[in-house]
């Protein structure tokens, strides 16, 4: 993709992609442009509502002040310090999936048997629901992330995304009506609710039902797409078991060189001019993200994989309100999983006599399917 990406920056740098209905946007000024405008770039994309599949707004589907009043509800589970502690408890998870991969042989894939449990069990114990739960939620999500994509998928992602709305919020309603609440964010938003704050039970369900989607999702393919820049460097591999401050490095290098999020969509409030394309109001953009973090003017030979570049302003979180709330726990789990699955299997490579299955929609960057030999 980066090759074809380098094209058409060059040449058509925003770019009408009539499937999509959407101007992508390919070099880092524009991207970091609409990022930091949210009040011209709206991320209340009137195609979220629609009569047949209207749900409550979300952080990430709304703007302030709704966007401000919802994130705030999340923001205090996820600062650095509160997930840091969550270190242990996530090393010793990894290592108990890992412990069951090594029982599957000398061939399997990844992302059933490890880049995709992982991170989902993560956010199930996180938010307090059953963690044999994943399997469900994890299918579910899958098919949420079609809304993304045009007609007739679209509407397949809004009912699962309905359907991912009601499993929680049934979670949600048992929890409240068991009075049992312990130290999760399930735990958190109904105490919050009952102590006042400001938030529908809609809104809630709707919370839960994001985190469900953003927090795994995007972890599973940063590990893939990790996994695939690593698979040429011998080198590096050893490089990144050996040394857990290398593997800060390699995470930050993977988010910029091969980030698992594309972008996600913008709609304009007003008539605005992104370099030399005018838009009119009403116009829908994709900044894209890796083509961002491969753009020469930001970064020297964008193409290759420096571990050792440590890129100061990449775009693989995003920018400005909506930069990911989840940054600290991706982190944290990818730091931790990284090593431990080269530390477990040293000669872990892509299989070459399976393809990989990417996951087709517009705003991500992984796989479906990652096979890989030990
Ligand atoms: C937003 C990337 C993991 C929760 C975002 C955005 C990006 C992103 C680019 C901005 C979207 C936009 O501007 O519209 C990633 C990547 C991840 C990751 C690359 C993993 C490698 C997570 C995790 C969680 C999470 C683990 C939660 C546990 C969120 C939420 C938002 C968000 C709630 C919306 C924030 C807002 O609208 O204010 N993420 N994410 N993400 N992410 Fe992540």
């Amino acid at each position: 993709p980066f090759v074809r990406f380098e094209e058409l920056r060059r040449h058509r740098p925003v770019f009408y992609v009539e499937a999509l209905d959407a101007w992508l946007l390919l070099r880092h000024d524009h991207v970091k442009q609409v990022l930091q405008d949210p009040r011209t770039f709206s991320s209340d994309d009137p195609r979220w509502h629609t009569e047949e599949f209207e749900t409550a707004p979300t952080m990430i589907t709304s703007d302030d002040p709704t966007h401000r009043r919802l994130r705030a509800l999340a923001q205090p589970a996820f600062t650095p310090r509160r997930i840091a502690k969550l270190a242990t408890a996530v090393e010793e998870l990894c290592e108990s999936i890992l412990d069951e991969v090594e029982a599957r042989g000398d061939r399997f894939d990844l992302v059933e048997a490890f880049s995709g449990p992982f991170p989902a069990i993560v956010i199930a114990e996180l938010l307090g629901v059953p963690r044999e739960d994943y399997p469900r939620f994890r299918r579910i999500a899958a098919q949420a992330v079609l809304a993304t994509r045009p007609e007739p998928e679209r509407s397949v992602g809004m009912r699962a995304g309905q359907e991912l709305n009601a499993y929680y919020g049934a979670f949600l309603r048992e929890r409240r009506e068991s009075g049992e609440l312990g130290d999760d964010l399930t735990s958190d938003f109904i105490r919050a609710q009952r102590d006042g704050a400001e938030c529908s039970d809609g809104e809630l369900e709707a919370m839960g039902s994001l985190f469900l989607i953003a927090g795994h999702e995007t972890t599973t393919n940063l590990i893939n797409n990790a996994v695939r820049c690593l698979d040429d460097a011998p080198k590096l591999r050893a490089k990144v078991v050996a040394d857990p401050d290398c593997a800060r490095d390699l995470v930050t290098e993977v988010l910029r060189y091969r980030g698992p999020v594309l972008g996600n969509f913008r709609f304009t409030t007003r008539t605005v001019e992104i370099g030399e394309t005018v838009l009119p109001a009403g116009s829908r953009v994709l900044p894209m993200l890796m083509a961002a973090n491969h753009d020469p003017n930001e970064y020297e030979a964008p193409g290759e994989f420096q571990l050792e570049r440590r890129a100061k302003g990449h775009l693989g979180f995003g920018r400005g309100i909506h930069r990911c709330l989840g940054e600290p726990l991706a982190k944290l789990e990818a730091e931790i999983a990284i090593p431990a699955l080269y530390r477990r299997f040293p000669e872990l490579r892509v299989d070459t006599e399976r393809d990989i299955l990417p996951v087709e929609v517009p705003v991500i960057h992984g796989c479906r399917e990652l096979h890989v030999r030990v």
